[in-house]
């Protein structure tokens, strides 16, 4: 296969449980990595953990365990949580095991002979919670953090420095050759305004002031930055400087993989300036994009355990399953902008656009196959007529737009395509009126081609939907009757023969706004206490 498409997912802090605002990048990771499955990608999705610094030290400490026994339990907290998400990662990289902290030492070793890296002394504001030295102007009077508010600690210490401005022109020159690097293209002037233009310092890459980290070989009194660690998980969970290091040629090297990063905004300098400039002392390739998803707000700002605004995963796809909360992460937050939780903006996107729009135009159509054509789906009927050319039209231009979506990462874009076309088809049914058109003889043919117009607007929204709802999907594929051997992208294009459907349950039952809405607030006001280890 040709294509192939690398996407990973920022590597998480395990210094406390996941809530649903890390979830989203990984479902959202999970979700593009189907997609570009389905449309015949060879594909290879890396998540993990980011294991070393000073704050999981800390926060080791002070439960009374080690570090590695704290990242230990942490750890098992998120792989659960993958699986109850349907996260379907290839590879779930954590940087304190050995592979990893392998591939850090030699690139290290690296900088130092090709004198990337230098020592020297470091002055500055560190933020322990951000893993983060700032200037004095950037902490102000207050000395707090400018990202997380946190006070700062003034710290002195001998540091290697990583040398920028060597790698600076070629950095610029990549942005500006490469449009998409950087999306949405917003987060590439802010960079440029924020922290290249004001001048670029040296990034101080190693710290002495404690021991929870890759040690640097060659003076082991040095512990590597976190973020010159956790970065290279991109390429060391790859084989890059190992034994086996095939993936790494095939998902790396190799020009005609796609690379992609999703990134939160908050971390967006870390990728997009310095990542880039390491990739290049190691004389790799960049990869080609950066996207920068937004955040997932709660109504008094960003969701943070230190606001108890939290909400949690489990009991929501306890409640309503795993698709749903899916669905609703990839539709209702515009992807690379801001987006809020709601009980009421979830309870309605549920209703209207699964049990309704979706579910409803299942269960009609299987009802109608099953009393006009005793359940066998008709076949091989053309158009006939205005409605059903507009409808087929419909279908053909959904599956452009969600090609061309999906592979320029516009994911909303994508699915809303979807819904369009089921709106669609449920106000053809309005329009056609089957039930019209089955009283009369001579409409016999108008209602079989109404009616399998009908099957292939919902086998292609089952196939599109796939990547989201990875249980409803197969159910309303078994409703139509439709065999796996057609489950795939490449039966969109082919006429569809006849099938027996099944009259299932509903794909998703409608909620009751009130009831919902009130369980959801309750458990967002008292969200489980979950203890990080
Ligand atoms: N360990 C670093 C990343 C290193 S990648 C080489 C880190 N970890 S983190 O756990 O603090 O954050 C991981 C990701 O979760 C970031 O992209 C961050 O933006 C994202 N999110 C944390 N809270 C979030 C929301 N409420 N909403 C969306 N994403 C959020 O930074």
């Amino acid at each position: 296969m040709d294509k192939k498409f690398y996407i990973t997912t920022p590597i998480y802090y395990p210094s406390a449980a996941p809530h649903l605002g890390h979830a989203y990048c990984s479902v959202l990771a999970d979700i593009i990595r189907r997609s570009k499955a389905l449309l015949g990608y060879d594909t290879y999705f890396l998540t993990g953990l980011d294991e070393h610094g000073e704050k999981i030290e800390k926060n080791a400490a002070a439960k009374g365990v080690s570090p590695q026994q704290f990242v230990d339990h942490v750890a098992d907290t998120f792989l659960s949580l993958w699986k109850l998400l349907g996260v379907s990662y290839d590879d779930f990289i954590r940087t304190t095991q050995k592979r990893h902290v392998e591939t850090v030492q030699k690139v290290f070793h690296r900088f130092l002979e090709q004198k990337d890296v230098y020592l020297s002394h470091y002055k500055g504001w560190y933020c322990v919670h951000e893993e983060t030295f700032w200037t004095d102007t950037q902490v102000g009077k207050e000395h707090l953090c400018p990202e997380c508010g946190r006070p700062v600690e003034e710290k002195e210490e001998e540091t290697y420095f990583f040398s920028c401005q060597k790698h600076l022109e070629k950095l610029l020159q990549y942005f500006d050759e490469n449009s998409n690097f950087i999306t949405p293209s917003g987060r590439k002037v802010e960079m440029l305004n924020n922290f290249i233009k004001p001048g670029l310092n040296d990034l101080c890459v190693t710290r002495t002031s404690f021991d929870w980290g890759v040690h640097v070989p060659d003076n082991p009194k040095h512990v590597v930055y976190v973020w010159l660690d956790a970065l290279l998980n991109y390429i060391s969970a790859l084989g890059y400087l190992q034994e086996d290091d095939s993936k790494f040629e095939k998902y790396w090297q190799d020009p005609n993989t796609e690379i992609v990063h999703l990134v939160g905004a908050d971390i967006t300098r870390f990728h997009t300036i310095y990542w880039p400039m390491f990739l290049d002392a190691l004389n790799l390739r960049l990869p080609n994009r950066i996207f920068v998803h937004g955040l997932m707000m709660m109504k008094d700002g960003k969701m943070s355990k230190s606001k108890g605004n939290v909400v949690y995963v489990e009991p929501l796809v306890e409640r309503y399953g795993v698709d749903a909360v899916r669905y609703y992460l990839a539709s209702e937050i515009i992807f690379g902008q801001d987006g809020q939780f709601t009980p009421e903006l979830f309870v309605d996107r549920v209703n209207a656009d699964l049990a309704n729009n979706l579910g409803n135009l299942l269960s009609r159509t299987v009802s109608m196959i099953g009393k006009y054509f005793d359940g066998v789906t008709p076949s091989g009927f053309k158009d006939k007529g205005e409605e059903d050319a507009a409808l087929s039209n419909k279908i053909h231009e959904t599956i452009q737009i969600y090609v061309a979506s999906i592979n320029d990462l516009k994911v909303t874009e994508a699915y809303h395509s979807v819904m369009d076309l089921l709106s669609m088809g449920n106000k053809y049914i309005e329009v056609k009126a089957p039930w019209a058109l089955a009283k009369d003889e001579s409409k016999k043919e108008e209602l079989a081609a109404c009616m399998e117009h009908l099957v292939k607007v919902l086998h292609t929204a089952a196939t599109l939907l796939r990547p989201i709802l990875i249980t409803k999907s197969d159910l309303l594929e078994d409703q139509l009757g439709i065999p796996s051997s057609y489950r795939n992208f490449s039966s969109l294009d082919q006429d569809l023969p006849s099938f027996k459907v099944h009259k299932g349950e509903p794909l998703f039952l409608r909620l009751d706004a009130q009831k919902e809405n009130e369980w959801l607030k309750e458990m967002m006001a008292t969200p489980k206490e979950k203890a990080a280890a």
